[in-house]
């Protein structure tokens, strides 16, 4: 999604406002500008395309003199991507300049009400209403200004703004869309992410709903919507530098996909003790386990593909019954939820609008709300009642990797814990549980390793144009983030079907040499799965198989095979999305795609 980048300070602002939002880049963006007071006047700078475009077009800032500005990246939503709709927007005078993230979902009547006034439009967004209303309402005073425009606007927004009046001020305001403030001993910073600022400081600010600051050199002041003061505290982001950087990796995505190991050792590592499952953070006692009745997962994209993982495993072993909602669907579908029902909601960003919106619904209608968050202090790490946080780091690509496999394996504790708090499994196999879980990281270090027999495969099929994924139970959820993994990234259509459905309709798609890719780790649905590939294979299909590793006489019915070591039947997931994740990077980075930002998406979605 969009990102927003201001500073104020004793340093030239372009650079570090260009630099800042290079570092937000991966949240997906299709134009940039930037506004700097110059001392007499804004100056403004945009353009359609990448950052790249307006560094040119700027000397990476040096054209732009100046110690205070806004910087913006678009993700469009309302008016195509083009220089005028790039933000950031001016009033007619351009003395009042405007970033914003996020939706103004009344902005066609507001912008109805200044036309009626005389005010005349330029772009086809949202955003340009802010910037005349902020006009319409300014007397001098832009603290009541901002105050009356946001009283006005439905939806979401985090905003930077400056007033040519106030030239040696940036004013900021968020509703449901992430921002940041932050202060060094030269500067101070607003963004829309933590990378943007992580070079100049570690200490900052969250901005709750409906808050106003003001920054200056000399002061942060924080309003609520009626105008006044809020006292705030800083924190101090531990994030090592290197994390938000490639360290040596061609592509975010590969570095993500080799961090497994020790994302997936963090989430875990801590949590298991002894012989047992801790998981305070749950703020669930025994009894209140005991008394469950019902789970509801709900996320989106490749956080619901953990969902559907989480429950094949949840009811298998803790004996729960579990839902699966896509979060854009639970919240319009009137969902019962009882006071026993506990609705876990899964987010890498913590700021999915789908997944916000769906935890506000379910803590409205009384459920206990469980986040499974990886971004700290995200909004719905804070708006949960408990949060199991994954210890995946900042994850800069577009397509999750590292984010997701931290995801299933907080599943996996949290199926254990319930499992053996409701007596539902045998001392001894969680104690063998237990040690599958902590082998995990070793053995996606080992899976690792066939990297290149994977970049192989991949490079045959760069001309593909349909892939089909299929697989039974886990295998199912398996193949469905595999399936999203490659279409994302590599813009191949592929789709992920449950290996026992394809007959009746869909493998009527099936021809010579269609790619099927057939995952059969679940040792159960072994020989039903092997069924399936040899009903695609005699309609034409190359079939890839993965399997265990003690499967050997796979190769006598798939074309090509995979194997993963041996693991728990529960745990397979984690083990077999590895090589799928390195084909999809391998067919993207051979058909020459962008890896890390593919067309069209953003990292955090946060709009409806
Ligand atoms: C795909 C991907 C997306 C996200 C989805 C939810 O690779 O990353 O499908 O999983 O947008 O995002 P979060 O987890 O931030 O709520």
């Amino acid at each position: 999604m969009c990102g927003i980048v201001g500073y104020i300070g004793q340093e030239p602002a372009a650079p570090i406002l260009l630099d800042g939002l290079s570092k937000l880049e991966y949240r997906g963006y299709d134009s940039a500008g930037i506004a700097v007071f110059d001392g007499a006047s804004i100056r403004m700078e945009k353009t359609v395309g990448r950052l790249r475009v307006l560094q040119e077009l700027t000397q990476n800032g040096e054209t732009m003199p100046g110690f205070c500005g806004i910087g913006h990246t678009r993700w469009a939503t309302h008016g195509c991507p083009s220089d005028t709709n790039a933000h950031p927007h001016m009033n007619r005078e351009h003395t009042i300049a405007v970033v914003h993230n996020g939706i103004i979902e009344n902005y066609a009547k507001l912008k109805a009400a200044l036309q009626k006034k005389g005010y005349e439009f330029v772009s086809e967004t949202d955003t340009e209403v802010l910037a005349h209303l902020l006009t319409e309402y300014y007397r001098g005073d832009p603290i009541k200004a901002i105050e009356k425009v946001l009283s006005r606007v439905e939806g979401s927004y985090a905003l930077g703004i400056m007033f040519l009046d106030h030239p040696h001020h940036i004013y900021a305001a968020r509703k449901d869309s992430p921002l940041i403030v932050g202060f060094s001993g030269t500067g101070k910073f607003i963004a829309s992410d933590v990378p943007a600022i992580l070079k100049h400081t570690r200490t900052v600010y969250y901005m709750e709903n409906e808050e106003i600051v003001s920054l200056s050199m000399e002061h942060i002041r924080f309003y609520n919507l009626d105008g006044e003061p809020l006292e705030k505290q800083p924190v101090t982001i531990n994030w090592d530098i290197h994390a938000a950087e490639k360290g040596g990796f061609p592509h975010f995505m590969l570095k993500e996909i080799y961090e497994q190991p020790k994302a997936i050792r963090d989430t875990i590592s801590p949590r298991i003790q002894g012989d047992d499952v801790a998981l305070e953070e749950l703020g669930l006692s025994d009894e209140q386990i005991r008394s469950i009745r019902k789970i509801n997962i709900v996320a989106c994209g490749s956080a619901y593909h953990a969902g559907v993982t989480g429950k094949y495993v949840l009811e298998g072993l803790a004996r729960i019954p579990v839902e699966v909602d896509l979060a854009s669907e639970f919240r319009y579908r009137d969902p019962i939820l009882e006071a026993d029902t506990l609705v876990i909601v899964i987010s890498q960003s913590g700021e999915t609008a789908d997944s916000l919106a769906a935890l506000r619904e379910a803590k409205g209608r009384g459920a206990k709300v469980l986040g499974i968050v990886n971004v700290v202090g995200s909004s719905i790490a804070r708006e949960a009642d408990n949060v199991l946080y994954t210890w995946a780091g900042p994850e800069i690509s577009v397509a999750t990797t590292k984010a997701y496999s931290c995801q299933i394996a907080a599943l996996y504790l949290l199926a254990l814990k319930f499992a053996k708090v409701r007596g539902q499994i045998d001392p001894s196999d969680f104690s063998q549980m237990l040690q599958d879980l902590r082998n995990l990281p070793e053995q996606v270090e080992q899976l690792l390793g066939q990297k290149e027999q994977i970049q192989f495969f991949a490079n045959r099929f760069l001309a593909t144009e349909h892939v089909f994924f299929i697989g039974r139970g886990i295998d199912y959820a398996i193949s469905l983030e595999a399936s999203l993994k490659l279409k994302e990234i590599s813009y191949i259509h592929s789709e992920a079907y449950a290996a026992g459905e394809l007959k009746h309709g869909t493998i009527s798609l099936i021809e010579n040499g269609t790619l099927v890719v057939a995952l059969a780790t679940q040792e159960n649905l072994y020989p039903k799965t092997i069924s399936n590939i040899v009903e695609v294979k005699s309609r034409g299909a190359f079939v890839m198989a993965l399997t265990n590793e003690d499967h050997k006489e796979m190769e006598h019915t798939a074309d090509y095979v995979l194997y993963i070591p041996k693991t728990n039947r529960f745990f397979t997931n984690s083990l077999a999305i590895v090589p799928l994740q390195l084909f999809a990077y391998y067919i993207s980075l051979g058909r020459g795609l962008d890896v890390d930002k593919p067309r069209n998406l953003a990292k955090s979605v946060t709009v409806e």
